[in-house]
């Protein structure tokens, strides 16, 4: 039997539903909705928006990378369509060069003349997942480390958000992590990596403050037990130069909900857990065979292809990202007492069987439904309910891959129902979340036979000066929800909805229909000091409250 952790071994609820009897009155509602601006969270964190980018099928060359002297229009060889859409979506950080990869990648491929940089086989050359007609001989199997550091970079400050880099703790020894720390931040002119770094064309320091220290390292980054990986994390973290900034140094997390991996590093951190700013946590939505099974090939069913049961299950398994948070927070409390580290799931979203790749070369590419953007828009609600805890979150991938944002192949290129999620609940970064009340009727559904339950609404309210903006989802496939919406502690001015909705939750865009989903915008009337808001059925709704 092969479940995620060994397949990576080997290869190298909406609790915000909470069930209070709140009274209901308008007719037709049997839903309510409470904002309590009096209950501070957090602040969002802009980095709760934040993408993932990989060596990996398409997401790099042809994704991103479309090289200079393309007759794609590019920005230094960077799509251009590509970081317009994105930066409409105010990205955080943008997490580079894996996942797998980056325990495999030398950063000093990706450094000097492009024509001269090396060629390397990449990690997931031998996947069992590659489509049968895909062409093995390309950049996807063999890296021809055309977009390296400063190009990341560059891509990174094109659409306007951060570099993360996750350092290879595998294959390198820690001197490397410093020294690629020294190529992008050391001052201009003051060590032979800045004057390498300058003549690769960015004389200044790049300035990248966020550091992965490995990636799954219970699994492809090193099969490290957690407290091998404690010691492992306290050598590579021993010295880093900083160059006037702080680090931003994020550990290797759990598989999804390995209490024993977090206790077990916590507990031998030491020291060390001073100089860490974030654990990350990996959570995807991939089993959809109702318990039939966990084994990590047969538990996956099609991305675009589901009947009512692998639709909720795909839901179901997103809503553990709640108690995953939770439960991982209050082991990481057990060693870290004042909660100065963050959690970071820097990679999260659905991973279907393959069969729905943009173009054969997509390893790992799927197509994103309506089920997707419903997905998408709990799970961001579900990191603002708990954005005290919450310090980045990155999608994985960005485009052409896993819960991709964007479609682009050739000249070709779409956006997914899943970046219109991201472009509306951008409006919630910075400020502050509050606590809100949902009461609304379950969704039922049989799991192989049994009666299940989902939230029937689930959401999160944000706050910054007299804007509130309140995100919604309605999970049901098939009933739309109405309900009344009261905001405590401040009266309601103006009111307008963004709604992603389809008539059916089936319903994708591509390079062939790239407008089948969109967003539709509707003023709301604010009456008696209340909204009564119809959810369609399988939807994503933002409602922008002006507060008097
Ligand atoms: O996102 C694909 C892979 O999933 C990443 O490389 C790895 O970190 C995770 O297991």
């Amino acid at each position: 039997m092969i479940s995620r952790r060994s397949f990576l071994h080997t290869a190298a609820a909406g609790a915000a539903s909470l069930a209070s009897r709140i009274p209901v009155r308008a007719q037709g509602a049997d839903a309510r909705i409470e904002v309590l601006t009096a209950e501070p969270i957090g602040r969002i964190a802009p980095e709760i928006y934040s993408h993932f980018v990989e060596h990996l099928g398409g997401v790099v060359y042809d994704g991103i990378w479309v090289g200079e002297n393309s007759s794609i229009p590019n920005v230094g060889g960077i799509r251009k369509a590509l970081v317009e859409a994105l930066a409409r979506t105010k990205p955080g950080a943008i997490r580079w060069p894996g996942g797998c990869y980056a325990d495999q990648y030398d950063w000093r491929d990706g450094t000097g003349a492009r024509a001269q940089r090396p060629k390397r086989t990449n990690f997931w050359v031998d996947s069992p997942e590659w489509p049968k007609n895909a062409r093995r001989d390309g950049p996807q199997s063999y890296e021809t480390n055309q977009l390296g550091t400063v190009e990341f970079a560059r891509f990174c400050r094109l659409a306007g958000g951060q570099p993360y880099f996750a350092a290879n703790l595998r294959s390198l020894p820690a001197q490397e992590f410093w020294r690629w720390v020294e190529y992008c931040n050391s001052p201009a002119g003051s060590t032979t990596l800045a004057a390498l770094r300058a003549s690769d064309g960015e004389t200044q320091p790049l300035n990248v403050r966020y550091w992965g220290v490995g990636n799954e390292s219970w699994g492809c980054g090193g099969n490290f037990t957690p407290e091998e990986y404690a010691t492992e994390y306290r050598r590579y973290t021993a010295w880093v130069p900083g160059y006037g900034s702080r680090l931003m140094l994020v550990g290797s997390g759990p598989n999804g909900g390995d209490l024993n991996w977090t206790r077990g590093f916590f507990s031998k951190a030491g020291g060390s857990l001073n100089n860490m700013w974030g654990w990350a946590l990996h959570h995807y939505s991939w089993n959809a065979s109702a318990g039939r099974t966990t084994e990590w090939y047969a538990g996956k069913r099609d991305a675009v292809r589901f009947d009512a049961e692998q639709y909720y299950e795909i839901l179901h398994e997103a809503n553990l990202m709640e108690p995953l948070i939770t439960s991982t927070w209050g082991v990481m409390g057990e060693a870290d007492r004042r909660h100065r580290v963050k959690l970071v799931v820097d990679e999260w979203g659905a991973w279907y069987a393959p069969g729905t790749e943009p173009f054969p070369e997509a390893l790992l590419g799927q197509q994103s439904t309506m089920r997707d953007a419903v997905l998408t828009g709990l799970t961001l609600d579900t990191f603002q309910r708990h954005a005290d805890k919450v310090g980045m979150a990155n999608a994985a991938q960005l485009v052409n891959c896993l819960h991709s944002l964007f479609f682009a192949h050739e000249d070709k290129f779409c956006v997914t129902p899943t970046y219109h999620v991201f472009a509306m609940y951008a409006a919630h970064q910075n400020a502050e979340a509050v606590r809100t009340m949902i009461s609304a009727p379950q969704v039922t559904y049989s799991r192989n036979g049994t009666p299940t339950t989902l939230p029937g609404l689930a959401g999160s309210a944000s706050i910054e000066g007299k804007k509130l903006v309140l995100t919604v989802t309605n999970q049901s496939m098939d009933q739309a929800r109405e309900a009344e919406i009261a905001i405590r502690g401040a009266a309601m001015q103006s009111a307008k909805a963004t709604t992603l909705a389809a008539a059916d939750v089936h319903a994708h865009n591509s390079f062939e229909a790239p407008r089948e989903v969109e967003p539709k915008e509707a003023a709301l009337a604010v009456r008696g000091g209340m909204l009564v808001h119809r959810f369609p059925a399988g939807s994503v709704t933002k409602i922008e409250v002006g507060l008097g």
